[in-house]
């Protein structure tokens, strides 16, 4: 099947990274937020994106207009009902998700595929809540989405192969790199990534060094470009937090479970660059 349509619910960082990489890849796109005023922050979002690529000359001015004359905002999801392809990119709820597949089953065409950029929640669970449980699966991006070069594509045991190729070439055709994961928590990277901050966390907590030397160790000794500290502030410590307690809920595992302090720093309202305040500070 040829995607020629993306829809994207959500014009938060990843949904507008997602639905600017597929505007620049030549796809018309039609992306969705809750209310007006998110839709125009999204927006303003990928416009300072693109503006910057011009400003730097990776992007010429007429590429910009035109990435931008392929984006319609809405906030009425029944613009949704000639799409090929949609990209769930809402907050990290399983209740809301299983509401807007269930509302993109009833909207969209039956070739429609339907896809979730959940970090670690379960893709069946929002399968079965549609008519054609074949065509859902997750896609997977990273932050910061133009930049980052895979997409995590999570098959699950009703996926069709028709469904998981389309996909692939799909998400080939934005210029990413593709692997393909189990529909289980943290799929392959988070299941990493995961312990790996939690664990410096662990180390910080455990008084064994600083985080400007944990951050410095990791930068410059494993060739990252950011630390864990750093990451975690970069990532949002909410969402880390939340990916870790889904991980633990499933897997009962202690490596997945959240240390202390960042239970506390999220009661805090310490969540990384987003509020201001994370294991640095920032204005
Ligand atoms: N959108 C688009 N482009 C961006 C961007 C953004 N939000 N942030 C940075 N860039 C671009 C810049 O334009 C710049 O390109 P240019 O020099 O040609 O203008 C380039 O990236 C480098 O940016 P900077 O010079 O400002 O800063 P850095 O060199 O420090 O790079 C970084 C910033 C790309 C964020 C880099 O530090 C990095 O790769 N960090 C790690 C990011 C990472 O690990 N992401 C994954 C998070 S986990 C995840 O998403 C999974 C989820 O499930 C939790």
């Amino acid at each position: 099947m040829e995607i020629k349509k993306v829809g994207v619910v959500g014009c938060g960082l990843m949904g507008a990274g997602i639905t600017q990489v597929c505007a620049q890849s030549g796809y018309q796109v039609v992306v969705s937020e809750i209310n007006d005023e998110l839709l125009n922050k999204g927006r303003a979002l990928i416009n300072s994106v693109l503006t910057r690529g011009v400003d730097k000359g990776r992007l010429s001015q007429q590429d910009k207009d035109a990435t931008l004359s392929r984006i319609k905002g809405t906030t009425d999801t029944k613009d949704f009902s000639d799409c090929d392809l949609m990209v769930e990119a809402a907050i990290e709820s399983m209740d809301l998700k299983k509401k807007i597949f269930a509302e993109l089953d009833k909207i969209c065409p039956k070739h429609t595929i339907l896809a979730s950029n959940t970090s670690c929640l379960s893709i069946i669970d929002m399968a079965m809540v549609t008519s054609r449980p074949d065509k859902v699966l997750g896609l997977h991006f990273f932050n910061p989405v133009p930049v980052m070069g895979l997409v995590e594509i999570v098959r699950t045991i009703t996926t069709s192969d028709e469904t998981l190729a389309t996909s692939k070439t799909f998400s080939q055709s934005l210029g990413k790199a593709i692997v393909i994961a189990q529909d289980t928590p943290g799929f392959i990277v988070n299941r990493l990534f995961i312990p790996y901050e939690l664990n410096a966390i662990r180390m910080l907590e455990a008084g064994i060094a600083s985080r400007e030397d944990i951050d410095t160790g990791m930068k410059l000794g494993m060739n990252h470009p950011m630390g864990p500290l750093t990451l975690l502030d970069f990532v949002g410590l909410d969402t880390v937090f939340f990916i870790a307690n889904a991980m633990y809920e499933e897997f009962r595992d202690p490596q997945y479970a959240p240390p202390p302090l960042l239970r506390k720093m999220v009661t805090a309202g310490w969540l990384g660059r987003k509020s201001g305040k994370g294991f640095y500070e920032y204005k």
